[in-house]
Formats: C-alpha cells, sequence, structure tokens
C-alpha cells in the first residue's frame, strides 16, 4: 500500500512526493533540480502560475461582463512571467520605467499597461507616453501637472484613474498596508475631489475611473467593501480599480481566501455600490505568483549552541521578506520532505553578515545535515522581485519546470555580473 505524503497549501499546485520520495514540482525532482542547476535557485511550476490567473479571469467571467485581470508586476518582475502572464490574457500592472520596460519585454500590449506610482518622474511619464500605455494611475497633484503638461506638449489625450487613499486600514504588516490616510500613496478623498473636478476640465487628459489599493497579504476581505464605498461617493465612472492584496499562504497554518471569493466581494461591492455595467479592474501580485514558487538551498553548516542554526547557501539577498516584515515560512528537505515537521527545532540562517539574516525561525528539521536541500515554498512573489548582492551574493536563476522539463529564464548572475556596471 503506497502512503501519500500531503505537502502544504504553501507549494506549488501539483507538487508531490514522488516514487523515489523526494519532492517534485511541475513534474521535476527537486533534488535533481539542485544537482543540475545548482542553489539557490526559485524553482516555479508554470502550470501553477496559469492555474491561478485562469481562476482569476473565470471567477469574474463567472459575474461580471466588462473586467480585466492586472498582474501587478512588482511581485515578479522576470521576462519569462510577463510573458507567460501575458499569453493568459492579463493586463498589466507597471510600478516603474524599468518594470515598463520589462512588461513590453515580455510581450505586453502596452494598451493594457497600467503605470502607477506615487513619485513617478518626467521621465517615466514620456517614457509612457512614447510607449503608448493605456492608462497612466495618477497619484498626487504633481503627477496631474506633469502628465497634463507632456500630453499638452504633444498634442495627445491620455486616459488616466486616480488613485484614491480611502483611508479604511486593511489588516497586515504596516509596511504593507496603503489604505490608511496617512499614506505615501494616492489622493486623500478632499484631494481626490479637486483633482476630480480638475481633470473634468483637462483638455489632455481624459479621466475615466478611479483605483484604490488598500494593502498587501490581506487574510480577510472586510476592507475592500468599507473602501469601495468611499470610491462610490466620489461619483460616477466607467472604470473602477479595486486593486490587489489577496493573501496566500506561506505556511499550512494560514487560510487566506480563495481567489474566487475575493473576486465575489469585489464583484459584489461593484454592483451593490456603483452598477453593473462599469468595468472592473482588479490587481492581483502575490496571489498569482507567490505559490508557483519554491526556493531551493544547500545545507552548509549545521551549528549547534543554545539553539541549532542550519546555514545555507542564500539568505537576504533571495528572500527579504523574513526581515521587512517578520515574514514566516516552511522548510523541508528535498530528498526526504515527507518527514516535514519533524526532528530538532532549528533556526535556518542565510549566509550573510548579520544576525537578522535568518530565514526560518524555529522550525523542526529532520536531522539537518551539510549537502542536504533545503526547500522553502511560497517564494515566488517579492522574492527575486527583492533580491539583491549584498555581501556579493550572485542573485539566483529562476528555472521554470512543466511536465517534468525545466529550463532556465534568469540564469544565475556571475561575479562578472557583479562588476558589471564598474567604470572606474
Ligand atoms: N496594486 C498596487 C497599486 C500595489 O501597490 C500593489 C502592491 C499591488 C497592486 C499588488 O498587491 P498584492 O496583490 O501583491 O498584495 N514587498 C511586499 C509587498 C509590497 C506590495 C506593494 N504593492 C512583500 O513582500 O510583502
Amino acid at each position: 500500500m503506497s502512503v501519500v505524503h500531503q505537502l502544504s497549501h504553501a507549494f506549488p499546485l501539483g507538487s508531490r512526493v514522488n516514487a523515489a520520495g523526494h519532492l517534485e514540482v511541475g513534474g521535476c525532482d527537486a533534488v535533481e533540480l539542485a544537482r543540475e542547476f545548482g542553489t539557490p535557485a526559485f524553482i516555479v511550476a508554470e502550470d501553477d502560475l496559469r492555474t491561478r490567473a485562469r481562476a482569476y479571469v473565470d471567477a469574474l467571467k463567472a459575474r461580471h461582463d466588462d473586467f480585466d485581470v492586472l498582474f501587478a508586476s512588482k511581485a515578479f518582475p522576470c521576462t519569462a512571467v510577463y510573458r507567460l502572464l501575458a499569453e493568459e490574457g492579463l493586463s498589466c500592472d507597471v510600478a516603474s520605467g524599468g518594470e515598463l520596460a520589462l512588461a513590453l519585454r515580455g510581450g505586453f500590449d502596452p494598451a493594457r499597461i497600467y503605470l502607477h506610482g506615487n513619485a513617478k518622474s518626467a521621465a517615466e511619464l514620456r517614457q509612457a507616453l512614447d510607449a503608448g500605455v493605456g492608462h497612466v494611475v495618477l497619484d498626487g497633484f504633481a503627477d496631474v501637472d506633469r502628465l497634463e503638461r507632456i500630453a499638452a506638449e504633444r498634442g495627445v489625450v491620455q486616459r488616466v484613474l486616480i488613485r484614491v487613499t480611502p483611508g479604511v486600514r486593511g489588516e497586515t504588516h504596516d509596511k504593507i498596508s496603503t489604505g490608511q490616510a496617512d499614506s505615501k500613496f494616492g489622493f486623500g478623498v478632499d484631494d481626490a475631489r479637486v483633482a476630480i473636478a480638475r481633470l473634468n476640465d483637462s483638455a489632455s487628459l481624459d479621466l475615466v475611473g478611479l483605483h484604490m489599493h488598500v494593502g498587501s497579504q490581506l487574510l480577510a476581505l472586510d476592507a475592500y467593501r468599507p473602501a469601495a464605498e468611499v470610491l462610490a461617493a466620489l461619483g460616477d465612472f466607467p472604470v473602477y480599480n479595486f486593486g490587489g492584496g489577496l493573501g496566500v499562504a506561506y505556511t499550512a497554518a494560514q487560510e487566506p481566501p480563495s481567489i474566487e471569493s475575493y473576486v465575489e466581494e469585489n464583484v459584489r461591492a461593484l454592483h451593490e455600490l456603483v452598477g453593473r455595467d462599469r468595468k472592473l479592474l482588479l490587481e492581483p501580485g502575490r496571489s498569482l505568483v507567490a505559490n508557483s514558487t519554491v526556493t531551493l538551498y544547500t545545507v552548509e553548516t549545521v551549528k549547534r549552541n543554545v539553539s541549532t542554526w542550519v546555514g545555507v547557501d542564500g539568505g537576504m539577498s533571495d528572500n527579504l521578506r523574513p526581515m521587512l516584515y517578520g515574514s514566516v515560512y516552511e522548510a523541508l528537505f528535498a530528498d526526504r520532505p515527507a518527514a516535514a515537521g519533524t526532528g530538532e527545532r532549528a533556526h535556518v540562517a542565510g549566509k550573510h553578515c548579520e544576525s537578522g539574516d535568518v530565514i526560518v525561525r524555529d522550525v523542526p528539521l529532520d536531522d539537518p545535515k551539510p549537502g542536504d536541500v533545503l526547500v522553502t515554498p511560497a517564494t515566488g512573489a517579492y522574492g527575486h522581485a527583492m533580491a539583491n548582492n549584498y555581501n556579493g551574493i550572485p542573485r539566483p536563476p529562476v528555472i521554470f519546470c512543466k511536465d517534468g522539463d525545466a529550463r532556465v529564464v534568469v540564469r544565475r548572475e556571475t561575479y562578472d555580473d557583479l562588476a558589471a556596471r564598474d567604470v572606474g
């Protein structure tokens, strides 16, 4: 009789324990992936990404006629991810000129790109107009002034949305809460009224709707409707963007709302507060990409003092989230995932020169030893995106896996890359 080993729902869809007793992601054996591509490495289950993109589209299609799903590309900005989500028919949110360049490179139709940013430069606004970006999301009066001038100089009319800070706080970490009144993002409600009146008189900016984003990694849906009420009171527009923010499970203990219930909540808010004949935009980042990916590390050292310290070959250069937000992750070994949750309690420490560089605290690990391949799931969102070269560590590759085939879509950095920009 075969024993079915249940991986937690933090792992990519389709992951399993294979006949060899190893972790398998996208049909690929994680031990073999580590051998072939080295570690650390981001391993992406391509089908997981597609399934989540389709879940958004299907959930909207079932409830509302006119909609668009925008990939909030800050969550995983690399060409292959842009390309895949463009293939799935999504639109795209970019937060800078750099993300805009990547989105275009990844094949997004410029008409389906939305440029965000709380401190856009004139150069970024010009770049957006040059590219023919469909919408610019205005974040403050400086944006209005600049974009109006640039569009007028060129004799074009640019479609815009206004980002409103609704004064509603979602339950999440302070650093990723955005809907509260005291925020660096968007127009407060009174300023939004002034901006709307001003844009009604603008010859070069065409205000089509309102935007909000109340926060990120929201594990409850209760902030969306009150925030939508604030937008609904600001007038009547053809387009409403209710942002992203749906939380994900980083560990088995977290039970985020489903994509379907998140969509349901927002569609209902739109229908009841604004109307059925409006275009609804949703802007998910994390919930599209986080659980598609695992990170593979190799254990370099095991040290025992007051605690047990399992030192791996990556850390805060490939996952800043535990250090910035105190985020929790699971950890298991690629060649014995069924032993997850058993063994001595240990800290998984990175290789960087500071004590805060701990990826997972106080996690049971089954007989950790040098050479073991350690896996942390749910690293697709804001992992690659916030990776850095602290301590001269080259950033990891991104490997797409599907049906047992693995391909490198971002190569590992080299030491030459570390000096590639040096000119003196
Ligand atoms: N739309 C706007 C305007 C945003 O600012 C964000 C995220 C999103 C959409 C997508 O939110 P999501 O669906 O991913 O929650 N580095 C942090 C997350 C920062 C989120 C910034 N804005 C982290 O690692 O948790």
